[in-house]
């Protein structure tokens, strides 16, 4: 039987990798790594939790750090893993420094790379995940791509060998876990009314620093509407560190899990998000959203008019929040939920 080691670590990957895992360990052994690059409870266990992940045969315990710090612990705590394991692929999601890092270490060994979600850009090297994704598909021998335009990104790079577009194991999720968010009771906790609220996400590194997370503090602190925003610990940190609080109609609470953010995402009026993954999620649900960001690796759902680009600007967010993008329809962008199935083929058969 083939084997697989399949490396997470951050909040995202727990959900991307919950359905491929299901589709791979019908027919391969399944190995699971936790870089433990996000290590709270809210950002990781409740996860495994909620989607019935296994838990990982690995724990690398990397926890927080600088981008050489993590990436270089996890490369050498990943190492004697991956020649213990000696796998005959090692599937990597997403953009992260655990991404990353698995990719370098497991190249250097000559074991085949499979990266979830290839060929996403957004054209900006000031981001740390673009750098991220850059190399590892420059690294992977399979690259699986959400939809065309990654394919095509791809093949600008001159990167054709072992690409397929797949659609996204995000969708995956949504397909299979949304029925299941429906029993969360997360809105009516809060005392909110579905469609009576915005939900709101902030987390991505330019905007937990100065001068845009003063702005965005302003900007949704100044908004005529109920904002419900589970705060990422970095923007939580970020906000103590510069004396900083969202005021007015703002609501923070502590991260929820996946099934309560689904319920609160399927309750919301729209999305203000500066996610990359919560971007399709509202996309999946039917969701208008605001992206507080000034570009995206997720154009598909600007085309389509269900998504707009606003970065920190306080009247583009206010505008946007009162006239949110309202697409005539919502044709699926990212597959048809069963992306995982493909992905477990063309890995196994
Ligand atoms: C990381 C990813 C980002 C992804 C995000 C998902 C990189 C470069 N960034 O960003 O692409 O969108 O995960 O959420 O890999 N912290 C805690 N508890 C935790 C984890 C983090 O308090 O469990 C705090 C620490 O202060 C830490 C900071 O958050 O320094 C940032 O964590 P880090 O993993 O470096 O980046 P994220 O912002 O989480
Ligand atoms: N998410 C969650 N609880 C939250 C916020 C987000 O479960 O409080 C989920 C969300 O549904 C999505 C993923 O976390 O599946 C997105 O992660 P994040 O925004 O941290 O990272 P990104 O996608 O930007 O890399």
């Amino acid at each position: 039987m083939a084997k697989v080691v399949s490396v997470v670590g951050n909040r995202p990957q727990y959900v991307k990798a919950a359905p491929l895992c299901v589709a791979l360990a019908a027919r391969a052994t399944v190995v699971g790594v936790d870089t433990g690059q996000h290590y709270d409870p809210e950002l990781s266990q409740i996860f495994y939790d909620e989607l019935g992940i296994a838990p990982p045969e690995h724990r690398l315990a990397v926890g927080s750090g600088s981008h050489a710090e993590m990436t270089a612990r996890i490369l050498e705590r990943i190492e004697p893993v991956l020649i213990a394991e000696a796998p005959d692929w090692c599937v990597v999601y997403g953009d992260t420094n655990s991404t990353l890092a698995a990719t370098l270490a497991a190249a250097k060994l000559g074991i085949p790379i499979a990266h979830v979600e290839a060929g996403l850009r957004s054209f900006d090297r000031s981001m740390p995940e673009e750098v991220n994704r850059v190399v590892t598909d420059g690294l992977s021998s399979a690259l699986f791509c959400p939809s065309q335009t990654g394919a095509d990104n791809l093949a600008a790079e001159g990167i054709v060998d072992g690409v397929s577009i797949v659609g996204d194991v995000m969708a995956d999720a949504a397909r299979l876990f949304g029925p299941i968010a429906e029993r969360s009771t997360a809105v009516a906790d809060l005392g909110l009314e579905p469609g009576g609220y915005a939900l709101a996400t902030i987390h991505r590194d330019a905007n937990t620093r100065q001068p845009a997370l003063g702005r965005l503090v302003a900007a949704l602190s100044a908004l005529d509407c109920d904002v419900v925003l589970p705060l990422h610990p970095r923007t939580a940190a970020a906000l103590e560190r510069e004396g900083l609080a969202f005021a007015g109609r703002v609501r923070v609470v502590p991260p929820v899990g996946y099934l309560e953010f689904t319920a609160l995402l399927r309750g919301a009026r729209l999305l203000l998000t500066d996610s990359g993954g919560a971007q399709k999620e509202a996309y999946f649900h039917a969701v208008p959203c605001v992206t507080l960001r000034d570009r995206t690796e997720w154009v598909e759902t600007v085309s389509a008019g269900a998504n707009m680009l606003v970065g920190d600007d306080a009247a583009a967010i206010a505008a946007a929040v009162s006239g949110p993008p309202a697409p005539a329809a919502w044709p699926a962008l990212y597959g048809d939920g069963h992306a995982a199935e493909r992905i477990a083929s063309a890995l196994l058969d």
